[in-house]
């Protein structure tokens, strides 16, 4: 049998923004359990919850101070068994976001390893002696500005953090951190959930003899983090030990995944992906921020999907185009638009017409668009840092727009803790669902006809050579073709086509004669074995 995570779409939930049941004016594990019928009538599979546990949230929970409760923020653990059971009972599978590359410095762990240099925990962080005139140990600098250096002056020593300084990094050369982190994951596996999604899979380690990171010659943009290559700092051949050690925890359970999250970009991305899902001994997928990007070329998706294939021919990656740290794709590529909707439907349909593994993020079944926010209502450290060169990640962690004519589209009855404004609410749930044209209804279309094209779930993937703007790959699973056709501009684009075939599934696109005529963000499906020319 096939492993269900292989072809799953995975609907990520930001549990601050999708239902406040409480009234406190953030979401919790009660509002997301309330909204999951939703999330089934999509038609996907499962669903990753960002971070639920206690947490200081001055990184939104993405700083755990305690790895086996919920924060009471999002409620109790009972609260998170009702929603499991919930989400089971609707056919939905529970992935949980696991954030072990570092912890909050408000967790007892580093609250006593920050005391002394010979208290039980001394080592379970990175710490490291000043230089002679007192500067941090080495270069490396913190993926939000500034050096990944703090000092303490209880220790007289540094200690690292590769984000903010509220999230020091966990020292995972200690054998006794890798030991006591692999319990709290089986803590959720016995509760369980049916998958992990790994925060900054690849910074678990750092270079032991902590040398200087080079420089980057290509370096452009406004932030520090970019003037290096992290060789040092992360992506280290110690890791694969570890992740082994996941794996073989995970395989204990039955139907278990985990996903790991590659913080990288560019080849170095593409082909951590493949070293880390190669073979059956690591894990069972990654992801990257390579199609998070604002690149919108056939040349782009071209050399995401190849590079991982012809890196890891074993190997698994899962493809997403929005997250909670990324502008909406529907604004962020908004240049190569006929109109927001149609590049919404035609993402849509590219997105799950990809080999692999999908993840959703909340909103974009609604064609959702960033949301624009001045100064006084941020909450992200580095655009309150650095703005506004730096825009930050609140703009697509606005909440969930349910019901146009109730308060805060539905979301909550109190003061929401990002606002929901007024070009956000018109694309709501109430709206979209009384609309057969609406961006909705092509994800539950298109959803649909993914589940009933086993190309599209499992065939193998190749590319013909195509110009610009169109995109174009075959898939074919037990002698079955599909071939998946899109123009990625804003104006029409027409194909010849040779051998026998139809339009499939919800098309957006003509074809007579053999010629395919694709409107501006069109989209085809063509049955057979066919051949394409520009
Ligand atoms: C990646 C997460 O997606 C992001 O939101 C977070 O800030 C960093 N990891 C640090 O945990
Ligand atoms: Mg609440």
């Amino acid at each position: 049998m096939v492993e269900w995570w292989r072809d799953a779409v995975i609907y990520q939930i930001y549990p601050r923004s999708f239902q406040d049941s409480d009234g406190d004016g953030i979401g919790d594990l009660k509002g997301i359990t309330q909204r999951l019928d939703h999330v089934a009538g999509l038609g996907v599979d499962a669903i990753w919850l960002s971070p639920i546990f206690t947490s200081p949230m001055k990184d939104m929970g993405y700083d755990v101070s305690d790895y086996t409760d919920i924060d009471p923020l999002f409620g109790t653990l009972a609260d998170f068994d009702a929603l499991v059971a919930r989400a089971h009972e609707l056919g939905l599978k529970v992935i949980i976001d696991q954030v072990i590359s570092h912890s909050s410095d408000k967790h007892p762990w580093f609250a006593e390893s920050r005391q002394s240099r010979d208290n039980p925990r001394a080592d379970w962080y990175v710490w490291a002696d000043p230089n002679p005139d007192g500067t941090p140990p080495n270069n490396w600098p913190s993926v939000f500005g500034g050096p990944a250096w703090e000092w303490e002056p209880r220790r007289r020593q540094y200690y690292l953090h590769n984000f903010l300084i509220e999230q020091p990094d966990l020292n995972m050369h200690n054998p006794a951190v890798q030991d006591t982190l692999l319990e709290t994951m089986r803590f959720w596996l016995e509760r369980g959930v049916d998958g992990f999604r790994l925060d900054t899979v690849n910074y678990y380690f750092h270079d032991a003899q902590l040398r200087d990171n080079p420089p980057n010659p290509d370096h452009t943009g406004p932030e520090t983090y970019g003037f290096q290559r992290h060789v040092h700092s992360k992506n280290r051949p110690e890791n694969i030990g570890f992740l082994k050690r996941m794996r073989a925890l995970t395989d204990e359970y039955d139907a278990r995944m985990m996903v790991g999250e590659v913080g990288d970009g560019g080849q170095t991305a593409i082909d951590i992906m493949a070293e880390y899902t190669a073979g059956n001994d690591r894990l069972h997928m990654c992801y990257s921020f390579e199609m998070l990007s604002p690149e919108f070329t056939a040349a782009h998706f071209r050399r995401c999907i190849e590079g991982v294939q012809k890196g890891a021919p074993d190997g698994h990656s899962c493809w997403s185009f929005s997250n909670h740290d990324v502008i909406r794709h529907v604004t962020r590529w908004q240049d190569h638009a006929g109109n927001p909707d149609a590049l919404a439907r035609q993402a849509a349909a590219m997105l799950l017409s990809f080999p692999g593994t999908i993840c959703l993020y909340q909103g974009e079944e609604l064609g959702q668009t960033e949301t624009e926010l001045v100064y006084e209502e941020l909450t992200d450290p580095p655009a309150l840092r650095f703005w506004p060169e730096v825009r930050g990640r609140d703009g697509c962690r606005t909440p969930m727009v349910w019901d146009a004519d109730a308060p805060n589209a539905g979301f909550t009855t109190a003061d929401p803790w990002l606002p929901v404004k007024a070009p956000q609410a018109s694309r709501a749930v109430t709206i979209q669902q009384a609309d057969n044209d609406s961006v909705l209804a092509a994800y539950r279309a298109i959803l649909s006809f993914r589940k009933s094209q086993p190309a599209l779930r499992w065939g193998q993937t190749e590319f013909p050579d195509l110009p610009e703007p169109v995109l174009a790959f075959r898939r074919t699973h037990e002698g079955t073709s599909l071939t998946c056709v899109f123009n990625l501009s804003a104006s029409p684009e027409q194909l010849t086509v040779t051998g026998d075939t139809v339009l499939s599934g919800p098309s957006h696109a003509s074809l007579s004669a053999g010629r395919l005529v694709l409107p501006a963000n069109g989209f085809a499906w063509l049955s057979g074995n066919i051949d394409l020319q520009a």
